[in-house]
């Protein structure tokens, strides 16, 4: 049974793209949920999944790909008060991709702000156009009041004049500006679960925190609740509460972020970890991941990270597919290590 306090649990979710070359196993089993109002981070190293399970969410996968088992609920929010807090079940895998319960819920119940802004803005409208049609979309309000709503937003997400921002054209602002109008956008309509993927990426260090920043403050005022995804650990230790380590299109692990970073159990969160610079820590040595990460068309067989793994049994690791199983509350790895405990 599902916790009331969830707002998206994604369940065993395999999606593959059926090309000329083969099959790829973009997303393979991958096991998360996002609680109500909090952020949970996904990370991994490029190539893993994590944007394919962006778009299986939002039912966006482009062909050839095609989600092939697995659930993705949705808990829609349906009344809360103090006393009660109904939620009504939704299964996204179940909808088509392009009818009407799909695109009601998409951009304006689970909305998304990609890597590269530019290519989700349209060049030859205004920002406030996009953000107006963002608004009058999902919201009934006449043009007036939704450009009034429009220059609040870019307020809201800190951009400076915002009065006249509201009738620039996208290429008029800088990349840190056009993510900030996609922010806008997206929370343009009050949404229950903002999915970023990647969203400071492309922009420098200084803009990546402004962003982050910007991010942090609304989700708090906000309280949407976010899917953060993100190749940086760095980044995942100041925006999440829960974080989830994907690895090949699965989800290996997933744990508070306390326990991420201080009790992971997952070689391979444990080798993430060892990969990166950490304070405290500033004459030990960095160790990269050994190996490199296997071709999708050709996943080895057992647990994924066995060739990689210096916990590897032989026998056992590169034979049999390990089952993703809770070792604690909120506590969940996918590793023949931990099978003994789970019993
Ligand atoms: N449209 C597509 N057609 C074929 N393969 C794809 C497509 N999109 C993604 N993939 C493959 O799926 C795997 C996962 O990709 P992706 O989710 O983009 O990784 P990540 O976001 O973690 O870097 C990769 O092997 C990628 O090449
Ligand atoms: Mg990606």
């Amino acid at each position: 049974m599902a916790e009331l306090d969830e707002v998206l649990r994604v369940d065993e979710l395999r999606t593959y793209f059926y090309t000329q070359e083969g099959t790829v196993r973009a997303v393979d089993g991958a096991s998360f949920a996002v609680k109500r109002g909090q952020v949970l981070g996904i990370v991994g190293e490029s190539g893993c999944g994590k944007s394919v399970a962006a778009q299986s969410i939002l039912r966006i996968v482009p062909p050839p790909g095609r989600i092939v088992g697995g659930q993705i609920i949705y808990h829609r929010q349906v009344a809360a008060d103090g006393a009660s807090n109904l939620s009504e079940m939704l299964n996204l895998t179940e909808m088509h991709p392009r009818g009407q319960e799909m695109r009601s819920i998409r951009g304006s119940e689970i909305s998304m702000v990609f890597q590269e802004p530019m290519t989700s803005l349209d060049p030859v409208y205004t920002v406030g156009d996009q953000i107006m049609e963002a608004i009058t979309l999902h919201q009934n309000v006449d043009r007036r009041e939704a450009r009034k709503r429009a220059i609040e937003m870019l307020e809201q997400v800190g951009m400076p004049r915002p009065g006249e921002i509201v009738d620039n054209y996208p290429h008029q602002l800088s990349g840190g500006m056009r993510q900030r109008v996609m922010i806008a956008i997206a929370l343009s309509c009050h949404p229950s679960l903002l999915i970023a993927d990647e969203p400071t990426t492309a922009l420098d260090v200084t803009t990546e925190a402004q962003i982050l920043d910007l991010m942090r403050n609304l989700q708090k005022q906000t309280g949407t609740a976010i899917v953060y995804i993100t190749h940086n650990l760095g980044v995942i230790a100041e925006m999440c509460d829960d974080v989830a380590v994907m690895y090949l299109g699965k989800v290996v692990e997933q744990a508070d972020v306390d326990s991420i970073f201080y009790d992971p159990k997952h070689p391979y969160t444990q080798a993430l970890l060892r990969s990166i610079p950490r304070i405290g820590q500033a004459r030990k040595r960095l160790e990269p991941i050994k190996g490199i990460v296997p071709d999708p068309y050709a996943i080895p067989q057992g647990c994924p990270f066995w060739p990689r793994c210096i916990h590897a049994m032989p026998g056992l690791c590169d034979h049999d597919q390990p089952e993703y199983v809770p070792i604690a509350p909120g506590h969940s790895v996918r590793c023949h290590l931990f099978r003994q405990e789970a019993m």
